[in-house]
């Protein structure tokens, strides 16, 4: 069959929507980039905030909807909200094929094969807790893949509904990751996101490592910076990056393996949520501003050119305007690059959601706005003093909008774009004189 995947949510989904995609073409379907030209539509969703379960359930309406028209159309829907919803998912899309939990996304080549053989209304979810079949197929073009190295998440927020859908800690067996970084790079991916809901914890929760718990060769104990170590000793790999981050993994040993592995950009995704001492403290995040501002700070130190990216939530219950202002001091302390700024949403079932949602939606409105201004003229005061330093971009070639100018990323994720020297190759690491900033990019010339 043709098919196609909508993806909504964060780089799980990615990643999963990637993978499934993969599993499909090996089962001999064709992927096809139109829905129009598609007669297997799987919408993969997610749950975090009300209106991205909206977007989803809607999407899925109108794609069941669209087969009155097309009757051999077959429409599944796979990730977070499939798992939260269960059976309940029939009778909020009628004509829905089949619906497909978090950790068993590798059935829905077998579900798809049961759907044309004639059944419908077919569901598979897990328990939160059971071991999932992680699949390792990868589909991606370009130079840059995502490897999951953490499922679910056991640090319950109190406003989070992840943990519910992802289920409970797993973190994959270190040799499964190191073989599929090294298959990928074997095909020629040259960067690696490893990804975890609270990537650091990553070993903690179960063991990882075969056989003995001896130090590794850079003298590492902790299971995630090993990890690291590991992956940068993969011939091929010359750039990592993961993500998330929590400031309580910001430990010495993985600060020393960021700065000291060459192969690890200066850059964290460390979601703050809010600045408030007494908020963080409601929301169950599991530190202080000050903890919060202290990793900032070690990171820095040890890396004078580290990038740094967050999460903020406004209009968390019982948010005052002295609590968001204190989200907007930590936010000029922490001198983010890039933040992104989410309103509240009481979700089912967490503990949040038995609070009062007091905050208004016109006042939320009115603190994303404020934070996002604030976050613009950070950014572009960020990226002016890059002006003058020697970027390594990771080529990934003709730009979007003019294509006689490459594009490719700096370390701190930032796009780069410069005029291509001839010789220089896709995929290749160039060093890029930075010339100009503009808000969202940054204009270089190739230093030979
Ligand atoms: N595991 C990541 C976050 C995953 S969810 C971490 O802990 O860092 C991505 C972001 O969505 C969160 O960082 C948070 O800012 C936001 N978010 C999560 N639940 C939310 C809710 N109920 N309402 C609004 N934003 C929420
Ligand atoms: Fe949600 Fe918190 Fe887990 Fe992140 S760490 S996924 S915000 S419960
Ligand atoms: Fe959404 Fe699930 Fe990610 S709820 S943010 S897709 S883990």
């Amino acid at each position: 069959m043709r098919f196609t995947l909508h993806t909504y949510g964060c780089q799980m989904n990615v990643r999963d929507s990637e993978a499934v995609s993969a599993l499909l073409a090996a089962a001999g379907h064709t992927p096809v980039s139109h829905e129009i030209e598609a007669d297997l539509i799987i919408v993969n969703s997610c749950s975090v905030r009300g209106k991205a379960e909206d977007k989803a359930l809607g999407k899925l309406g109108l794609l069941c909807a669209s087969k009155r028209e097309r009757p051999d159309r077959i429409v599944g829907v796979m990730g977070c909200m499939a798992q939260r919803l269960g059976p309940d998912i029939f009778n909020r899309v009628p004509g829905l094929d089949f619906s497909v939990g978090t950790r068993r996304c590798g059935a829905i080549p077998y579900l798809v094969s049961r759907v044309l053989a004639g059944e419908t209304g077919l569901l598979e979810t897990s328990s939160p807790d059971e071991v999932p079949d992680v699949p390792d197929a990868h589909a991606e073009s370009g130079f840059s893949a995502f490897v999951t190295i953490l499922l679910g998440c056991n640090r319950r927020c109190a406003y989070c509904i992840v943990p519910d859908v992802r289920g409970t800690e797993y973190s994959r067996p270190a040799r499964e990751i190191l073989a599929e970084v090294a298959a990928l790079a074997r095909n020629g991916i040259r960067e690696v996101t490893l990804l975890g809901q609270s990537v650091m914890n990553y070993g903690r929760t179960n063991p990882v490592w075969d056989g003995s718990d001896a130090l590794s060769p850079g003298g590492y104990a902790e299971p995630f910076a090993r990890l690291l170590e590991a992956v940068a000793a993969l011939p091929g790999i010359a750039r990592i990056r993961f993500t998330s981050g929590h400031p309580s993994g910001c430990t010495d040993s993985l600060v020393r393996a960021m700065r000291s592995l060459p192969q690890i950009c200066h850059h964290l995704h460390l979601p703050v949520q809010s600045g408030s001492d007494r908020i963080l403290s409601l929301m169950r995040r599991g530190y202080s501003r000050a903890d919060y501002l202290d990793a900032v700070r070690r990171l820095r130190t040890a890396m004078p050119d580290f990038a740094l990216t967050t999460d903020v939530i406004v209009g968390f219950p019982g948010e005052s305007e002295a609590d968001f202002e204190a989200t907007r001091t930590l936010m000029d302390e922490a001198d983010f690059d890039n933040a992104f700024i989410f309103k509240y949403s009481p979700r089912p079932g967490t503990p949040a959601a038995a609070m009062a949602d007091d905050v208004s939606e016109a006042e939320k409105m009115r603190r994303n706005q404020v934070l996002l201004e604030d976050q613009d003229l950070r950014g572009i005061a960020a990226n002016r003093r890059l002006v003058g330093s020697l970027q390594e971009v990771l080529v990934e070639g003709p730009s979007l909008r003019n294509t006689s100018r490459w594009s490719g990323r700096s370390p701190g994720n930032k796009i780069v774009i410069f005029d291509p020297p001839a010789g220089l190759q896709p995929g290749s690491v160039a060093a890029v004189r930075i010339t100009r900033a503009a808000p969202q990019t940054l204009y270089g010339d190739v230093v030979p």
